[in-house]
């Protein structure tokens, strides 16, 4: 099927020619509630097919740092730049209101802990996934329907629930239709807040594999908030330690979970801190 959301050859090649370049620029981002830190100070930048996995324990600043990147909120200083599909590189908090909620609905995807929050629970699985492919401007109405069901398949979910409403769904079942919905327009960049928290322990690893697969798959860029390390080391390459609003380490995964530097890194690793 075609798609706007796709790329065609000359983005193609745009994007090939700058795939050593970074896809996200992060530069000293600040986020004060009042007199109160989010986070300050985060700089970092990633690259095209990067999980980067951003832990902490609870008031750390994970979730303040992840909506100010996915322009959710806005940060009170600090820049944040994307290389957009053209090849360009701009500044999100510069993006026309328009620009910005193409972005969200087409090469971004947001993947929230409560699937409530990223799914409408009252029109159909089929629906849910379909709105976003007619965001990106496909209007046959068999063609949205038979991509739906495969994705529908591709997480797990049999094609003869696509008529039904996610509230009759289970919440792994949720969980793995908010999925497909942010997949299903081929998002450059994925955003997840507690992907697998709030489900049963063997919901979580199935749930896990299976955005492990999807991941390397589609070649996806993800940021991940988790509080679970386990989940950390599973999906990203890189970790973010945050603590008291600021990054206090950040290397290779298997690095900063086998070796960490910080002391507090080492408690967190020790499993002291993790709920
Ligand atoms: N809307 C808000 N108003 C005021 N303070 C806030 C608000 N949201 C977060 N904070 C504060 O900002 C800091 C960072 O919170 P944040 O929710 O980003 O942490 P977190 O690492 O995501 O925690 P958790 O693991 O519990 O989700 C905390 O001190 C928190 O109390
Ligand atoms: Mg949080």
């Amino acid at each position: 099927m075609t798609s706007s959301a796709l790329p065609d050859r000359a983005e193609a090649q745009a994007a090939a020619a700058t795939a050593d370049e970074p896809l996200l620029k992060v530069s000293g981002v600040t986020r004060y509630y009042g007199d109160r830190i989010g986070c300050t100070d985060i700089s970092f930048d990633l690259w095209p097919g990067e999980v980067l996995a951003i832990v902490g324990e609870s008031g750390s600043g994970k979730t303040t740092l992840l909506n100010c990147l996915s322009t959710r909120l806005a940060p009170t200083a600090g820049a944040i730049e994307y290389r957009m599909r053209d090849g360009a590189m701009r500044n999100l908090y510069q993006l026309t209101e328009a620009e910005r909620r193409l972005l969200m609905r087409t090469d971004w995807g947001f993947v929230h802990q409560n699937p409530a929050e990223g799914l409408r629970m009252t029109v159909s699985a089929g629906a849910n996934v379909g709105e976003r492919l007619m965001a990106v401007g496909n209007r046959h109405y068999g063609n949205i329907r038979d991509t739906a069901t495969s994705w529908l398949e591709r997480v797990e979910i049999a094609a003869d629930r696509i008529d039904d409403q996610p509230r009759a769904f289970s919440g792994g079942m949720r969980q793995r239709l908010q999925i497909a919905r942010n997949l299903v327009t081929h998002p450059r960049l994925v955003f997840m807040d507690e992907p697998t928290g709030g489900l049963d322990v063997s919901v979580q690893a199935r749930l896990l594999d299976m955005l492990r697969r999807l991941v390397a798959d589609l070649g996806l860029s993800v940021i991940i908030v988790t509080h679970d390390l386990a989940v950390a080391r599973l999906l990203s390459h890189r970790i973010v330690v945050m603590r008291h609003g600021r990054i206090i380490e950040t290397g290779l995964t298997d690095q900063v979970l086998d070796d960490p530097r910080e002391p507090y890194s080492q408690l967190l690793v020790s499993s002291i801190l993790q709920a």
